[in-house]
C-alpha cells in the first residue's frame, strides 16, 4: 500500500518520528481504542488525520470533515466492503460457512451505485417521519411492560431486561418478521457482528462460523414462511413483494443477505446505543437530573448521547480511483477506516467536543448514522425507542443509579456498548407509589431530528457595562454555579428571553467561568436589541444555546488580518487574543464613526496596542481596504465582521487571491422573510434520496427538506451562518444568504436552503 502526505511532518507508513510510531502501533481491537475510540485517536485528529495502518491494513480517518467528505463521495470511497470480514476466516471457517451455502452479498449497506439508489428510493416510504409515527404507541406498550416487571425490585441489568428485547422485538415488528424466536436471534446477531468486526481467533472462528452459517439458513427460511403471506405487513414483506415486481432492483439475492443484516442494523445498534445512553446519563449526573426536571430536553440528549458514547464507532469505505483526502493521497483501492467516534468529539466542529453537554445546539450533527445517501435509514426509530426509553425512566424512576460495575465490551472495530449496565434504586422513592397518575403522564415527541427551540440552558445575568455609546457588556454564568462550556474564538452564542432569540459573539477572555459578549442598541432593528438593553438587569435568568462556531480561525495561517466594522468587533478581539496567545503575527484593524462609538478601544490598546490600527472616522483615519489587502503578505488570511459595505469591499479587492484568504462574518441579515405572494413554488429532485419535492410558494427548501426525513444542519434560519448548505447540481439558484461570496454564487453549485429558492420557479435538483 502506497499513499504520500505533502505536508512537511511524517509519513504515514515509514520512518521513525513520534507520528509514524503512532500510526505503526495503532491497534483497534485492543488497548486504547477498545476503551475510548475518540480518544484513543486525539493524536491523529490533532497531528495526522489520514494515516495507514499497517496492523489494520486501513487507512484510519479521524477528523469530522474528512469523515463528511468520505460519506458524501460514494462513488470515489465505495461502501462495497461495509460488511467484508475484518478478520480473514482461515480455510476451515470457510469451508464451515460454504457448508451452508452462506453467500452473503449486497445489502443497503453495502451497495455500490446505481444499484443502491434504485432501491433506496422503492423501500423507503416505510422509514418516512409519517409512516413512523404509528409506531410511538407499540414502543411505549413495550417499553412500559418491560419496566412493570422490574420497577420494584430495585436492582436490574437493563441490557438484559429492556435493552435488548424491546429493540429487537421492535425491530421485528418494522420487518413484519414472526417474533417467535427471540433467542435465536440474538445468539446469531452477536455471531454476525464478531464474525464481520471483530478478532476472533482461528478456533473461535470455527464457532462463529457455524452460528452465521445458521443464521443464513435461518434467514432463508423466514423469507419463505412471509413469501406465504403476499399480504403480510412490515419492511421485509414489501421488500418481498417489490422482489416479485421487479426482481432486477430488488434481487433474490438481496432479500436474502438483507434478511440477514438488517436484523442487526435494526436492532443491535439501538441496544447498544441504548446501554450507552444510560451509562452516560446515569455518570454526568447533573445532565440526568435536567432531563427529569424538563423531559423536553430528552431529544436533544439523545443525540448528544449519539455523539459522545455512539453505538457506531467506525465504518469502512475503499477508494474506487487514487484520491486526496486531507493533504494525504490514497492509492486507489485503499481501504479505509472512517472513525465516527473520533469525528463525533473533533474540536473544530464541536466546541469543547470532549465536553458531554445536553445543551450542544449542534448534537445533531453527529455521524453515528452515517452521512449521504448511505445515513442509516433507520435512524428516527431508533432515536424514537431511545427517548421512549428516557422519557419513561426519567418519569418513573428518576432516582436510579449507576451500581458499582466493571462495564465489559465486545471487541470489535465498529460497534460498541457495554454488554451490561446495573443500576439500583429505592423502590419506596418510586415517585408512582404516591402519585399513580405519574404512570400515565407521558410526553411525545415528533419522529425526527430534535426542535432547537428546547435546547438552552439557564444563565444568570452577573454584569451590565457601559462599552461604549449605545453599546452594553454582558456577563453571564450558569444560572446554577456550574462551569460553561469552552468555546474558540469566532464562536457566539443565542440569548432567548420573552420571544426574543439573538446571536451575540463571545468576546472573551476565552478562559473566564462566564460568557462576555457586547450588544449594540440598534433603533431601526427587529427589536432584539433594544428588548436586551431595556429588559436585562443583573440577577436576571435567561436562556441561552450554544456556543457555536461558524467562524473559525485557521490557526495554521503565516499572517493574521484582523478587520472589525462597528459592533463586528466582538468576535475579533476573541480572535486577537487567541492569536497573542498563540505567538502568532497579526494586525487588527477597528474601523468606527468615532472612539467613543467603538468598543473595547482600551482593552484592544492595552492588550493588542502594537498590532493596533484604529481608524476613527471623526478623527479623518479611514481605512484604506486596498490597501489593507495588497499589504497581505503570501500564505496571510484575512478575517473580516462589520457592515455589508466593509466586506464587500475586502470580497472585491481579494477576487484573485487563492481560496481560503477572505473570511467574513456578517452580523445582521438581509432576509425579510417569505411573502407568499410573491414567491414561486419550485421543484426539486433529491440525487441520493430519489425523491421529487415541491416547495410551496409559503415553504423555504429548508422546511420542505425536514418535513421529508432529510436532516439537515441548521442554525441562523436566515441567510447568515452557512450550517444548512445543500450542493446544487442542475438548475438556477437565486441566493439570498449572506453567507457565499460573489465568485461561489456564480459557481451556481451551493445554496443556503433556509432562504436562497429557485430562480423563477425552475426546477433544482440537489446532491441530497
Ligand atoms: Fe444559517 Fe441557513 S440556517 S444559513
Amino acid at each position: 500500500m502506497t499513499g504520500s502526505r505533502n505536508a512537511d511532518s511524517a509519513t504515514a507508513n515509514g520512518g521513525q518520528c513520534p507520528l509514524s510510531r503512532m500510526a505503526a502501533e495503532f491497534d483497534a481491537f485492543s488497548g486504547p481504542y477498545q476503551v475510548d475510540p475518540a480518544d484513543a485517536l486525539r493524536w491523529s485528529r490533532d497531528q495526522l488525520p489520514v494515516f495507514y495502518s499497517p496492523r489494520l491494513g486501513y487507512w484510519v480517518v479521524s477528523r469530522y470533515d474528512d469523515i463528511k467528505a468520505v460519506f458524501r463521495d460514494n462513488i470515489l470511497y465505495s461502501p462495497s466492503i461495509a460488511l467484508e470480514k475484518m478478520t480473514p476466516a482461515p480455510p476451515e471457517a470457510m469451508e464451515v460457512l460454504k457448508s451452508y451455502g452462506y453467500q452473503l452479498n449486497r445489502t443497503m449497506v453495502n451497495e455500490d451505485e446505481p444499484a443502491h439508489m434504485e432501491r433506496r428510493r422503492v423501500l423507503m416510504d416505510h422509514f418516512l417521519p409519517e409512516n413512523l409515527e404509528a409506531k410511538q404507541e407499540m414502543v411505549r406498550r413495550l417499553t412500559r411492560e418491560k419496566m412493570d416487571a422490574f420497577i420494584d425490585s430495585g436492582r436490574v441489568e437493563l441490557v438484559d431486561a429492556i435493552l435488548y428485547e424491546v429493540p429487537l422485538n421492535v425491530a421485528l415488528h418494522f420487518l413484519g418478521v414472526p417474533e417467535d424466536e427471540i433467542e435465536t436471534f440474538r445468539k446469531f446477531s452477536v455471531a454476525h457482528s464478531v464474525n464481520t468486526w471483530g478478532k476472533p481467533t482461528d478456533e473461535q472462528q470455527i464457532a462463529v462460523a457455524h452460528s452465521v452459517g445458521q443464521f443464513w439458513q435461518y434467514a432463508g427460511k423466514i423469507i419463505e414462511r412471509m413469501k406465504l403471506e403476499p399480504d403480510g405487513t412490515g419492511w421485509m414483506h414489501e421488500t418481498i413483494r417489490k422482489n416479485a415486481e421487479m426482481p432486477d432492483v430488488v434481487t433474490d439475492s438481496y432479500v436474502h443477505s438483507m434478511m440477514m443484516a438488517i436484523i442487526v442494523a435494526a436492532h443491535e445498534t439501538t441496544s447498544l446505543a441504548s446501554a450507552n445512553m444510560f451509562k452516560t446519563l446515569l455518570t454526568h449526573r447533573q445532565a440526568w437530573e435536567d432531563i427529569c426536571a424538563d423531559p423536553s430536553l430528552i431529544p436533544n440528549a439523545v443525540e448528544e448521547c449519539l455523539r459522545f458514547s455512539g453505538s457506531i464507532v467506525a465504518w469502512r469505505r475503499k477508494t474506487t480511483a487514487a484520491a486526496r483526502l486531507g493533504d494525504v493521497d490514497l492509492p486507489v483501492g485503499a481501504k479505509l477506516l472512517i472513525v465516527q467516534a473520533s469525528g463525533n468529539r473533533d474540536e473544530r466542529h464541536f466546541e469543547d467536543g470532549d465536553r458531554f453537554d445536553i445543551y450542544r445546539d449542534n448534537a445533531v450533527d453527529h455521524l453515528t448514522f452515517g452521512y449521504g445517501s448511505h445515513q442509516c435509514m433507520g435512524k428516527n426509530i431508533g432515536r424514537m425507542e431511545m427517548r421512549i426509553f428516557l422519557e419513561e425512566f426519567t418519569r418513573r424512576l428518576p432516582h436510579l443509579q449507576l451500581a458499582e460495575q466493571e462495564f465489559a465490551y465486545l471487541p470489535t472495530t465498529s460497534f460498541r456498548g457495554p454488554e451490561q449496565v446495573w443500576v439500583e434504586w429505592d423502590p419506596s422513592g418510586n415517585p408512582e407509589r404516591n402519585d399513580p397518575q405519574i404512570a400515565n403522564t407521558q410526553k411525545h415527541f415528533p419522529v425526527g431530528p430534535p426542535s432547537r427551540r428546547d435546547i438552552a440552558r439557564k444563565v444568570r445575568v452577573v454584569d451590565i457595562r457601559s462599552e461604549a455609546d449605545n453599546i452594553i457588556g454582558v456577563s453571564v454564568e450558569d444560572a446554577v454555579g456550574r462551569d460553561l462550556p469552552g468555546w474558540s474564538a469566532g464562536a457566539h452564542i443565542e440569548l432567548c428571553s420573552d420571544g426574543y432569540d439573538r446571536k451575540y459573539s463571545l468576546c472573551g477572555p476565552a478562559d473566564a467561568n462566564g460568557y462576555d459578549i457586547a450588544i449594540l442598541r440598534e433603533e431601526n432593528g427587529r427589536g432584539g436589541s433594544r428588548h436586551f438593553h431595556e429588559a436585562l438587569a443583573k440577577g436576571m435568568e435567561l436562556r441561552l444555546r450554544g456556543p457555536s462556531n461558524l467562524f473559525r480561525l485557521d490557526e495554521t495561517a503565516s499572517h493574521v488580518v484582523l478587520l472589525a466594522g462597528g459592533i463586528g468587533i466582538t468576535p475579533i478581539v476573541a480572535m486577537a487574543d487567541r492569536l497573542k496567545q498563540l505567538g502568532k503575527t497579526y494586525h487588527v484593524h477597528y474601523c468606527g464613526r468615532s472612539r467613543g462609538s467603538m468598543a473595547f478601544v482600551d482593552r484592544l490598546e492595552e492588550d493588542h496596542g502594537s498590532c493596533l490600527t484604529l481608524h476613527a472616522g471623526d478623527e479623518g483615519k479611514r481605512a484604506d481596504i486596498k490597501a489593507i489587502v495588497e499589504g497581505l503578505p503570501d500564505g496571510g488570511q484575512i478575517y473580516v465582521c462589520g457592515p455589508d459595505r466593509l466586506i464587500s469591499a475586502v470580497e472585491k479587492w481579494t477576487a484573485d487571491m487563492p481560496d481560503g484568504t477572505f473570511h467574513f462574518e456578517h452580523f445582521t441579515s438581509n432576509a425579510t422573510g417569505l411573502d407568499p405572494d410573491k414567491e414561486n413554488a419550485f421543484e426539486i429532485e433529491l440525487k441520493d434520496s430519489g425523491l421529487t419535492l415541491t416547495v410551496e410558494a409559503d415553504q423555504t427548501l429548508l422546511d420542505t427538506l425536514l418535513s421529508a426525513g432529510i436532516d439537515l444542519a441548521c442554525d441562523c434560519r436566515e441567510g447568515l451562518c452557512g450550517s444548512c448548505e445543500v450542493e446544487v447540481l442542475e438548475g438556477e439558484i437565486d441566493h439570498r444568504d449572506m453567507v457565499l461570496t460573489r465568485t461561489e454564487r456564480a459557481g451556481n453549485r451551493r445554496m443556503m436552503s433556509c432562504c436562497s429558492r429557485s430562480m423563477r420557479g425552475g426546477k433544482l435538483k440537489l446532491a441530497l
